[in-house]
Formats: C-alpha cells, sequence, structure tokens
C-alpha cells in the first residue's frame, strides 16, 4: 500500500526542508523524506542537510571558538585584560559544536511537527509516472516504502568533490566533514583549494595554532570576489600568516598513517613539496543525484552533473522540480531556501520568485568578507559605466573601539542612474552590514538613497553610509 502526499520533498536540508514547511504552510499535504546521511546515534534521520550538520553551523561554531581563542592571546592584553597564554580544549570545542547541531537539528524536527510536515526515513528514488484517479502521480521508492505525489521536489544537495586517486578517510586526509572534527591542532596543517571552505576552516586551525597552507590552482587569489577585496584579503591574511599559494598543479599525494606529503608544480614551473600532519581537500562540491533513478524517468541532468532546471527551478518532468546545490547557481544555503519558498509558491498558484542578482556572499573569516551585486571587474567587463565609493574603517569609531578596524566597504553605482549595482565589503560583521546592500538593492536603491538614510552612531554602518555618500565625492568623515 503507498504512501499519498500532494507533495514529496526529496532532501531535508535548507532547500528541502524550507519548501516542506513553505508548501504545508499552504495548505498542501507533505512528505519530507531524508536518507539519514548525517543519522544520530540512534539512527533517526537528523534533518538540516549539509548546512546543519557538516556545513555553514558547525564551522560557524569553530570560527568563533577559535576567533575568541586568537582574541584572548593577542588583543586582550592590548585592552587591558591579562589572562595569560590561553589554551585550546579541542574536544571541548568539538563537543560544543555538535551540541549546537543537535540543538538547531531537532528544531527542525520540532518545525516539521508544528507544520504537519510528514518526515520519512529512507534514500528516495523514482520508480514512475503512473495514472492516478484524477490525473498522474509520481511513484518513488523511499527506504521500504513507496510513496506517490503529484508534486516532487528534489533538494538532495551536494558531496565534496575528491582528488582523483587520494581517497578520503576524514583522519589525515579531510574533507569538510573531517575538518569539521580534527581532534587535535595539526601542527602542519596542508589545504588544497584556497575558495571558501578552505579560507574559513584554514583559519580556524591557524588560530589555533597549525601552520597552515593552502595550495590554490587559479592563478588568482579569491577570484569571485571584488578585486580590491580580494587584494586586501590576500594581504591580511599573509599578516596573519596564512600561507597562500596560488597557480599550482597538484602532483603525487602520498598519504602515511601520520601525515601526508604533496607533491606540486609552483606557477613557474617548479616542482615542490609540501610535508603536512593532515590534509583538507576543499575543491568544490558535486551534485548528488546518486541513485535517484534519474535515468528511469528521463530526469534531465546537464553535464556538470546539476538537474537541468528553468529559472523556475521546473525540470523537464511534469510537477518535478529541483531546488538548492543540486542546481546551478550558488551552492549557499540561503539560495537554497529561497529557491525552496519560490517553488512552493509557485505550485500554489502564487508569484513565487527568486532575485539571483541579490544573493549576498559571505566568507566568515577575519576580517570577515561580504558582498552583493557586480563586481568591478565585471563592471568593467560588461562596459558599464560606474561610480565608486570606497571608504575604510580606519576612522570609524566603532571599528576603533572594537579593536578591529580592518577593511572598507565599497559602494558601486551606476554612473548614469546612480543605482546602487554591488556593495563589497571586507572588516568586522561584514557578514551582517552586507544586509544594507541587499535591501537597497532589491529597492532598487540610488547610492543616493543610502546616503540620505540615518545610520546609527557609532556604528560600522557608518562605513556604509560614506561609502555611498563617497559615490558622490562627499563623504564626510573622510
Ligand atoms: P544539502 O544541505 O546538501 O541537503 C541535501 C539533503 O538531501 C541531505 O541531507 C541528503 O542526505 C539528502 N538526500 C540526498 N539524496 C537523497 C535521496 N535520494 N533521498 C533522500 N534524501 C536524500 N552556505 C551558506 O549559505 N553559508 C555558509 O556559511 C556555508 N558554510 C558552509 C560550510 C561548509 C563546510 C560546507 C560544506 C557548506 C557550506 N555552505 C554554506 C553551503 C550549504 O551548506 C549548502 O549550500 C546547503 O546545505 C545546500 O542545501 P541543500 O538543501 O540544497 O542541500
Ligand atoms: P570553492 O569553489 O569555494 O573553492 C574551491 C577552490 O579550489 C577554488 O578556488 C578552485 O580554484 C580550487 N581548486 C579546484 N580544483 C583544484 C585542484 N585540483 N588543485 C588546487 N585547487 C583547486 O569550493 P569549496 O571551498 O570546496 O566550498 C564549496 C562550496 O560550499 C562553496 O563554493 C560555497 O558555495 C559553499 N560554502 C559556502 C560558505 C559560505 O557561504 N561562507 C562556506 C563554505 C562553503
Amino acid at each position: 500500500m503507498s504512501k499519498q502526499f500532494d507533495v514529496l520533498v526529496v532532501g531535508g536540508g535548507p532547500a528541502g526542508y524550507v519548501a516542506a514547511i513553505r508548501a504545508a504552510q499552504l495548505g498542501f499535504s507533505v512528505a519530507c523524506c531524508e536518507s539519514n546521511a548525517y543519522a544520530d546515534p540512534k539512527g533517526e534521520p537528523r534533518l538540516g542537510g549539509t548546512c546543519l550538520n557538516v556545513g555553514c553551523i558547525p564551522s560557524k561554531a569553530l570560527l568563533h571558538t577559535s576567533h575568541l581563542f586568537e582574541e584572548a592571546g593577542h588583543s586582550f592584553a592590548e585592552q587591558g585584560i591579562c589572562v595569560g597564554a590561553p589554551n585550546i580544549d579541542v574536544s571541548r570545542m568539538i563537543a560544543r559544536k555538535d551540541g549546537i547541531v543537535k540543538q538547531l537539528t531537532s528544531g527542525i524536527k520540532a518545525l516539521f511537527k508544528k507544520n504537519k510536515v510528514t518526515l520519512l526515513n529512507g534514500h528516495a528514488a523514482f520508480v514512475e509516472r503512473k495514472a492516478a484517479a484524477v490525473g498522474e502521480v509520481w511513484q518513488m521508492r523511499v527506504g521500504e516504502n513507496v510513496v506517490e505525489a503529484r508534486q516532487v521536489i528534489l533538494a538532495t544537495g551536494s558531496k565534496a568533490r575528491h582528488l582523483p586517486g587520494i581517497p578520503v578517510d576524514n583522519e589525515i586526509v579531510c574533507d569538510n566533514i573531517g575538518a569539521l572534527d580534527i581532534d587535535a591542532v595539526p601542527k602542519r596543517l596542508a589545504v588544497i583549494g584556497a575558495g571558501v571552505i578552505g579560507l574559513e576552516m584554514g583559519s580556524v586551525w591557524r588560530r589555533l595554532g597549525s601552520d597552515v597552507t593552502l595550495l590554490e590552482a587559479l592563478p588568482d587569489f579569491l577570484s569571485l570576489a571584488d578585486i580590491d577585496v580580494a587584494k586586501e584579503a590576500a594581504k591580511v591574511f599573509a599578516r596573519q600568516g596564512l600561507k597562500i599559494v596560488t597557480g599550482v598543479t597538484i602532483g603525487e599525494v602520498r598519504v602515511s598513517p601520520t601525515g601526508v606529503s604533496i607533491d606540486y608544480t609552483d606557477k613557474d614551473g617548479n616542482p615542490q613539496r609540501l610535508d603536512a600532519d593532515r590534509l583538507i581537500v576543499s575543491i568544490g562540491r558535486v551534485p548528488n543525484t546518486d541513485g535517484l533513478g534519474a535515468e528511469k524517468v528521463g530526469l534531465q541532468i546537464n553535464a556538470r552533473g546539476q538537474i537541468e532546471v528553468d529559472a523556475h527551478c521546473r525540470t523537464n518532468l511534469p510537477g518535478v522540480w529541483a531546488i538548492g546545490d543540486v542546481v546551478a547557481g550558488p551552492m549557499l544555503a540561503h539560495k537554497a531556501m529561497e529557491e525552496g519558498v519560490m517553488v512552493a509558491e509557485l505550485m500554489a498558484g502564487q508569484a513565487g520568485h527568486c532575485n539571483f542578482e541579490t544573493i549576498p556572499w559571505v566568507i566568515y573569516t577575519s576580517p570577515e568578507i561580504a558582498w552583493v551585486g557586480r563586481t568591478e571587474q565585471q563592471l568593467k567587463a560588461d562596459g558599464t559605466a560606474y561610480k565608486v565609493g570606497k571608504i575604510p574603517f580606519a576612522a570609524n569609531g566603532r571599528a576603533l573601539g572594537m579593536g578591529d578596524p580592518t577593511g572598507f566597504v565599497k559602494v558601486l553605482a551606476c554612473a548614469t542612474t546612480d543605482r546602487v549595482l554591488g556593495v563589497h565589503i571586507i572588516g568586522a560583521n561584514a557578514s551582517e552590514l552586507i544586509s544594507e546592500g541587499v535591501v537597497a538593492m532589491e529597492f532598487g536603491a540610488a547610492a543616493e538613497d543610502l546616503a540620505r538614510i540615518c545610520h546609527a552612531h557609532p556604528t560600522l554602518s557608518e562605513v556604509v553610509h560614506e561609502a555611498a555618500l563617497a559615490c558622490d565625492k562627499r563623504p564626510l568623515h573622510f
């Protein structure tokens, strides 16, 4: 006997659980199935996907602890707080992180109960599309159950890309899963890939005392970010002792029970070797479509392994949608959630919408890096005439009071209409400050609009205000 629902959501990560909740709010009967990739000790499926279990949340917990550790060791004394050299108890740091994960993943179960979303435990695979009493339904196997639903939302997420021939044991060679559970501060840590995970996890372990080297294939560092931000970040990270080597080609990687030895060619073609106690491989992520039965029902998957969708996340199959990391676009939890809401609302006949132009990016290093919209190099390449307002945190009273005056805010606005085209921040609390840029861009604001808004004093947000004023060459405090 099959279970029947209006909507079956496959995957309980940020894309899937949000889509399930929103669909239930809109009156659909909804089931969400989770393949139990991150089971708790009782074998119960853990909701929250990569983000809550082995991604956003645990990494930010470790970033916070390691940031405090670094503050205690370096900047407390400057402020007259004398505590002596701090020690790190790695097992307590990891246990705290695990506690936060547990609390949040159980919280989603509670949200499912509240919204009457049925949680199914098991891996889902398409069986067939079959005739129903009225119209047609999709039949899927979910673990031991057969489930039928008119609408299916595929939110199966992504997994770490590994280097060919270099098995990840999550002891010596780690992907994101092992990197979040290292049980002692490695003396020497190597990271392959100086992208978002490499920088965040590299920062965690550097702050705790590791000698960290990141090996990056691309010739330019942080090429996704605005060029000024990338330059400033490279300078600050080098000062902190994070070694970033760009333009490398990774060769043989030899792993022993106690460490790893990486042969690589540097950007000048010279052979080099890096020895380390642990290695983190963070070279991007691949969409998850394993065992979904895509070929059985003719679900279109593109050459990059993503489920092919239109701008509204419709796949080539009627009634089947796909959202989050498994489709094109930035692999970010908030983008995944936005798509979840959009699809649920479209299914309900509403005008679901996701503005891909205003999705913010944040890298939670110290200083934090955040941006929304176009970078200066993109505007140049597009031939768009633009104005720049760029103001450092160095003259901001709040930043000085916090002992954190590194970085700047850069606002890019259209030279003819003054419309804000991009906001780029490197500095303390950039992750929170960027929301102002997102709101401004979402409302089609001009730089002048930002400049005319009263910003509380003393706050870091005054630097956003000044940068907007600087677009019109009239900053007041710089
Ligand atoms: P996932 O979170 O991957 O969830 C997919 C779920 O589907 C999984 O639980 C999986 O078990 C399940 N599943 C897969 N196939 C099936 C199947 N056939 N049947 C049933 N269930 C299935 N993003 C941010 O925005 N901010 C951050 O700070 C951030 N930090 C990150 C840090 C790290 C270390 C990593 C690795 C990622 C980070 N991300 C961050 C990215 C973020 O985690 C992802 O973009 C987000 O989790 C994608 O959500 P999703 O629901 O599409 O996929
Ligand atoms: P990434 O795409 O950010 O970075 C991967 C880096 O590895 C790139 O710079 C790439 O050039 C490099 N690389 C690829 N192959 C290589 C090779 N063979 N040798 C050396 N370098 C190589 O991917 P990452 O860091 O794995 O993270 C995956 C995704 O997870 C991110 O793109 C992001 O979407 C998400 N994420 C988001 C976070 C946030 O929002 N703060 C934090 C962490 C992850």
